[in-house]
């Protein structure tokens, strides 16, 4: 598989709660003769016990490579990307550590994809180095977890399906995240008291949060779309209830932008919503209610610096801490996507399912991040960039789908039944 290159796939953190998940999944679902894969961190001692671990629990790997550095050490970063293919990176929070590995990437031709949610660290990483993306041709993916690949990727499935079947895209687009159910570890929360911090302090991120269109190409961050449903709501597709959904801020401006980067084939006029449902009736209402209420004075809390510190430091658990395995494999979530348009002879409705039985942030993660480095590495990719910041949808697009059907996630596609049209 690989050319001048050591390694294939590099998975950087893999000492932490989701890289270590993402390494144990590569070791067991493909041999070395199939991807040459290492293991990276700053601690050599901790690597060991990681290899150790992933040798006992796969007959096909007697070994695994390691490679050392450390986030702060441009010269370390450059070397592993010199030696790899892909590097996948779980070392976050990615405002904090992430800005080096994307720039040694890009000067060494090697392509990467990352875990990220933190918007306004994304923003800043297209405007700095979008262009060079392009020139080296290389593909820096950001958003390979739970944020954003159910909600991107999905969305890719309803358009493609519309474009095939009506000749014609949806011009909106509804992603619900029906159910789920799983955990939260100490490197993700920290990675969003980042996000706060950066809204606190820097006017540019609070824009980035404000602008439903930010993570545009420049000169084209704006548009028809009003952006992230605020407040509960009865939803006129399903009947049922809504609630501002937690992950919206980061997946509809994610699904934006591969619209953007695709060229607009879903059209300038393209809207995209993504919310929780909370069923319907009158405990349909009252849980939209709270879910919203929720919410809101949690970001409240967040919001106010001494509430924030409080909570880092007494309420979230510490990076590095998080779901067991068992955990991790436990859990599950859905999601469902409905886009609407109108063909020549008249309205239409697709909908998709996309989800796993695993904890959506963790086991599911593992998966949608492990094979969207294996895509990478391989080339399994459908689209027609060669390089840049990319979105899941336009950087990889639907291979990675079918390999997660692979595994177990369903990804189906089709018309709507007729109680959703
Ligand atoms: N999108 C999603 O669905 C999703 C899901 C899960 C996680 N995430 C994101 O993934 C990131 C990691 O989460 P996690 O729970 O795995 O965090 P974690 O357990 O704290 O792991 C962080 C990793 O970064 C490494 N690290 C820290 N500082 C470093 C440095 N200076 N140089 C090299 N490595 C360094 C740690 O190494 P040591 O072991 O040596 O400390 C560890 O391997 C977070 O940003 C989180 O938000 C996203």
């Amino acid at each position: 598989m690989t050319d001048d290159r050591t390694h294939d796939i590099v998975v950087w953190g893999a000492t932490g709660i989701a890289g270590r998940f993402a390494a144990e999944y590569l070791t067991e679902r493909y041999a070395p003769e199939d991807l040459s894969l290492a293991v990276g961190g700053r601690s050599p001692e901790r690597l060991g016990e990681v290899v150790d671990d992933l040798t006992d629990r796969s007959d096909a790997w007697d070994d695994v490579p390691v490679v050392v550095g450390d986030a702060t050490d441009p010269e370390s970063l450059r070397a592993i990307a010199r030696d790899t293919r892909v590097v996948c990176t779980t070392v976050g929070p990615y405002t904090t550590y992430g800005t080096p590995l994307v720039e040694a990437c890009i000067e060494a031709g090697t392509d990467y994809c990352d875990l990220t949610g933190e918007v306004t660290w994304v923003r800043e990483i297209i405007d700095r180095y979008h262009e060079a993306a392009v020139d080296a041709g290389v593909r820096i993916v950001h958003g390979c977890g739970f944020d954003s690949v159910p909600a991107d990727l999905g969305t890719l499935l309803a358009q493609s399906f519309a474009a095939e079947t009506f000749d014609t895209p949806c011009q909106t687009v509804r992603i619900y995240l029906e159910d789920g159910s799983g955990s939260v570890s100490g490197g993700t929360l920290a990675s969003f008291g980042e996000l706060f911090d950066a809204a606190a302090t820097d006017p540019l991120a609070r824009q980035t949060l404000r602008d439903p269109y930010s993570l545009a190409p420049p000169g084209e961050r704006s548009g028809v779309d009003p952006g992230e449903q605020r407040r509960p709501r009865r939803d006129s597709l399903t009947s049922g209830w809504t609630a501002p959904s937690p992950m919206a801020a980061v997946n509809e401006r994610v699904v934006r932008r591969s619209n953007a980067l695709l060229g607009y084939p879903w059209g300038r006029e393209f809207r995209c919503t993504e919310v929780v449902s909370t069923g319907t009736g009158l405990t349909g209402a009252a849980t939209a209610g709270l879910v919203a209420g929720g919410l809101g004075a949690f970001t409240a809390a967040m919001s106010v610096g001494p509430l924030r510190s409080a909570l880092r430091r007494y309420a979230f658990p510490d990076p590095g801490e998080g779901p067991t395995r068992e955990e991790a494999e436990d859990g599950h979530f859905l999601i469902r996507v409905l886009g609407r348009g109108t063909a020549a002879d008249g309205p239409f409705t697709v909908e998709v399912e996309f989800g796993a039985d695993r904890d959506p942030g963790y086991g599911a993660t593992a998966r949608m991040l492990g094979e969207s480095a294996a895509c990478l590495a391989t080339g399994d990719v459908d689209s027609p960039l060669d390089g840049g910041v990319l979105t899941p949808a336009s950087g990889i697009g639907l291979p990675l789908a079918d390999r997660l059907r692979e595994v177990g996630f369903t990804a189906s596609v089709g018309e709507a039944p007729d109680g959703r049209r």
